[in-house]
Parts: structure tokens; C-alpha cells; sequence
């Protein structure tokens, strides 16, 4: 029977998603992609190697079938480069990569209105990655998104392209006071890569579909975390798309009954990149210690990540808006050397508590303090453990409490960054 697995961020991104792919696909026939865009940074280590893929799915060293469904916003330029540079290392693309014909097309106009967005915020700035994720997806519930498939026409894409430039552009001179975009020039670009890209350019459902009916395990990749997500995470601070499992479905045309498990990635504690709330940040040595041991820059953009305890008033609503059925816990080795260890396990203010992460406005979010549960630090190495039974008690207990804290059970934990570095207690695929 065909098993369909979804994996997502619970946190705000960056929990090791790229990592627990790559080692799971391996019991897979195909990887699909099916939210978000470039903006997300991915990071594989194999024997050593790091590899960061930002579009391709994380399951392109395995012989499976990688798959960018519709719901992904496309910068073909960023596609193109990440396949060169795979392709050096001996990756073959045909008959592996497929494109679906609906995704929306990032062109140079959304990552300038991106910039100018963020410019124009000022110190109330998102802190983007700016790719033009948001403007790309604005283009798409406007109606006015120009998708793959229309590269493949060239009359109607310089049709639609000239609608939406002369959009762009109006915006960019007129509200932000910057440069246009050279419409001719983003014309010829784009056209020109409409021969190497049309081979791999389908109906991606319908592949899919064929692809279940054949028996075959999917996986279903996620990008960014739960908790950025446009409906439910920390609005505004969020990205353009549903980050939540749910996506996956409207994501990829598959339905709701495909999907068998959802599989949510945690960090043993919480990293966050660009601006927006962070109830547990720790802006002591504490925070910094984290930073340096795990190498807490985004992988995309390079910019250091904000570091803080777990908290899992966040995380029981991540167990909610997923319906996460199985966690991963990530880079537990970081912890190593710490004495104490703390979750956070509730929020409060005056006579309010709440246990899961409340929809509230941000400044009253912001007057709520975590209340915290201390463990006793383990002070030796699990890096590279694969054995559950040789993890430290104290590393043990750790586990135990976020597994009975959020009523879901830990079926994975890494303890490094290579994909040698796993626990696995549960087989996803089996
Ligand atoms: P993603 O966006 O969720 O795929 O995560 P990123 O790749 O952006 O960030 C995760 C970082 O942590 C990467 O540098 C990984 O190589 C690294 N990593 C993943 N799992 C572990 C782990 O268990 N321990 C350590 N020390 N590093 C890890
Ligand atoms: P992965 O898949 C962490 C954050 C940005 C910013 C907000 C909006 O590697 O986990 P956007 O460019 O999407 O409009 O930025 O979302 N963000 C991420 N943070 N990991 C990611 O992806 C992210 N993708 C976007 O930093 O706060
Ligand atoms: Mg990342």
C-alpha cells in the first residue's frame, strides 16, 4: 500500500526539516515540494558533505522522483543554479526533476517590491529573505500570477508579463520611489530558459496520482515552521504561505485522505531568523553559548538566528494546527554542555495562563511571561549517538518530558548533523 508521509517545521524553520528528509527518503519513491520558494534553506550533510538546496527537494540524493508541485513559488534562475551545481557532483535531473505547470513564477519586479516593502517598514521590517516570496504569492490570490506553463507560450506569456510589470512598476516608481524593472530585458531572460525547462514541466497531480496508484511512498517535504504561517503563525511576522500539513494538500491537488502521517521536526530548543515574537529568546550567555555550538546562521541568508529554551506552549499548538502524529527532535547534542536546561510551559500575565500559544494581538502576547520547568543538564557528549539506550539519563528525561508535555510521541531524535546521526525508535514508512 502507498504511504504518504508529511513533514513539516514546528517551530519558526530551520529545525533540521533538509537533514530528516534526506535519511528518510531512502524508503521513498518520490519527494515533493509544495509551499514556499527559495526563501528556504535546506542543509544535507552525507558522509561530510554539506549540500544546501533552497528548491529542489532534500530527497535528490536517493533514486526517487523530486517533485516541485504547484503550491511552490519558482525562481528559475535559483532552480537552475541549484541543478548546476548538483549536476557537478554527478546528479542527473531528467526523468527525476519534475515541475508542475501551476507554479507561480518569481520574476525580478516581486523581489524589488520585497526589498522596497521591507525598506519602507523600517524598523517594523519583517526581515525577509528577500526573495519576493510574499509579492509572488500576493500575484497569486490577485489572479494576476503568471504561472510555468505560460513560459511555454511565448505570445501570452509577454501578454501577462506586460500586465504585471506595468504593475510593478507603477508601484516601484510611484509608491516606493525606486527604479523600474527593465520589462524587455526580464522578457528575454525568462523566455530563454523556456527550452531547457520545458521537459520538466507537467501536470504534477496527475503524476502524483499515478504515482500512489502504483504503490508508491511519498513524501511530502515542508519548508519554513508552523508558526510562520500566513493564518496561523505570529502575524505579521510570518511568510506568504500555509506552512501547516495542510498545505501539503492544497499544495499538490493530492486530497486530504492521501496523507497517512505527519511527521513534525523540533529543535531541542528554539531558533528564530528575522524579526517577530519570541516568548522564550535568550539574549544572555545562554543564547550565545547555543548560537556557537550549533551554528545558528540562517542558511539561506546567512543572518545569525535568534536562540531561546524550548517552549512548548508553541509547540502543543504546532501538535494542533499539523496534526503532527509522530516528532523528530534535532540537534539534542547541542544542549551537551549546558547545566540546566529549561522548557517553557506556560504563558502568563496577571491572572491569565495559557498552555497553548494563544491568538491574541501581539501586544498582548507581548505582556505574557513563559513560566518554566527546569532539567537537570546531562554535561557529556551525545553527539553521533544512534542507540537510544546510550543516551544519558538526564538527555533521556529531557526527551521524555517534551514527549509527555505535548502528548505526542518522539519517534526520531539527531544528535548531529550528518545523516549518520540519528535515533530512530519508529519507522515512518513501514
Ligand atoms: P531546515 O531548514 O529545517 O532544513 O534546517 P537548516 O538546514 O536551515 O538548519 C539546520 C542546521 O542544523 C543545519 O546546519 C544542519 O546541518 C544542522 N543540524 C541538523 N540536525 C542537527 C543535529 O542533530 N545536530 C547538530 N549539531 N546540527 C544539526
Ligand atoms: P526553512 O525552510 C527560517 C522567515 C524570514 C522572515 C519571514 C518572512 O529553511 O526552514 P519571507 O522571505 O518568507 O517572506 O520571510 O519568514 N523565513 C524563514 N525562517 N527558515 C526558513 O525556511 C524561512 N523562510 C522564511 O526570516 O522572518
Ligand atoms: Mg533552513
Amino acid at each position: 500500500m502507498s504511504k504518504s508521509v508529511i513533514v513539516v517545521g514546528a517551530q519558526w524553520g530551520d529545525e533540521g526539516k533538509g537533514k530528516v528528509i534526506d535519511l528518510l527518503t531512502k524508503n521513498c519513491d518520490a519527494v515533493v515540494r509544495f509551499q514556499g520558494g527559495h526563501n528556504a534553506g535546506h542543509t544535507l550533510v552525507i558522509d561530510g558533505n554539506k549540500t544546501v538546496l533552497h528548491l529542489i527537494p532534500s530527497g535528490i540524493f536517493n533514486d526517487v522522483d523530486c517533485i516541485i508541485a504547484n503550491g511552490v513559488v519558482l525562481h528559475i534562475p535559483t532552480l537552475f543554479e541549484e541543478i548546476k551545481s548538483l549536476e557537478s557532483k554527478g546528479i542527473e535531473f531528467i526523468n527525476k526533476l519534475h515541475l508542475s505547470s501551476l507554479c507561480p513564477l518569481i520574476l525580478p519586479s516581486h523581489i524589488a517590491l520585497d526589498e522596497a516593502r521591507e525598506n519602507t517598514l523600517g524598523n517594523q521590517a519583517i526581515g525577509t529573505t528577500g526573495r519576493g516570496i510574499g509579492p509572488a504569492y500576493e500575484d497569486k490570490v490577485a489572479r494576476r500570477a503568471i504561472h510555468l506553463m505560460d513560459l511555454l507560450d511565448e505570445e501570452l506569456f509577454k501578454d501577462k508579463l506586460n500586465n504585471l510589470m506595468n504593475y510593478h512598476n507603477f508601484l516601484l516608481t510611484n509608491l516606493y520611489k525606486v527604479n523600474p524593472i527593465n520589462e524587455e530585458e526580464v522578457a528575454d531572460q525568462w523566455l530563454s530558459f523556456a527550452d531547457t525547462i520545458e521537459p520538466y514541466v507537467k501536470d504534477t497531480t496527475q503524476y502524483l496520482d499515478s504515482l500512489i496508484k502504483n504503490d508508491s511512498n511519498i513524501l511530502y517535504e515542508g519548508a519554513q515552521g508552523a508558526l510562520l504561517d500566513i493564518d496561523h503563525g505570529t502575524y505579521p511576522f510570518v511568510t506568504s504561505s500555509n506552512t501547516t500539513a495542510g498545505a501539503a494538500s492544497t499544495g499538490t491537488g493530492i486530497g486530504p485522505r492521501q496523507f497517512n502521517s505527519v511527521l513534525g521536526i523540533i529543535k531541542a530548543y528554539t531558533t528564530r531568523v528575522g524579526s517577530g515574537p519570541f516568548p522564550t529568546e535568550l539574549n544572555d550567555n545562554i543564547g550565545e553559548h547555543i548560537a556557537k555550538v550549533g551554528v545558528e546562521f540562517g542558511a539561506t541568508t546567512g543572518r545569525p538566528r535568534r536562540c531561546g529554551w524550548f517552549d512548548a506552549v508553541a509547540a502543543r499548538k504546532s501538535i494542533i494546527n499539523n496534526s503532527i502524529s509522530h516528532l523528530c527532535i534535532t540537534k539534542l547534542d547541542v544542549l551537551d554542555d549546558l547545566d540546566e536546561i529549561l522548557i517553557a510551559i506556560e504563558y502568563e500575565h496577571e491572572e491569565e495562563t495559557y498552555t497553548t500559544y494563544p491568538a491574541v494581538s501581539l501586544s498582548k502576547l507581548n505582556k505574557f511571561k513563559p513560566r518554566y520547568k527546569r532539567y537537570k543538564g546531562w554535561k557529556q557528549s551525545t553527539a553521533g549517538i544512534t542507540d537510544f539506550n546510550k543516551l544519558p539519563d538526564e538527555a533521556k528525561d529531557y526527551i521524555s518530558a517534551i514527549q509527555s508535555m505535548l502528548h505526542t510521541k518522539v519517534s526520531m531524535i539527531s544528535t548531529g548533523p550528518d545523516r549518520a546521526d540519528i535515533i530512530i525508535m519508529d519507522e515512518l514508512f513501514s
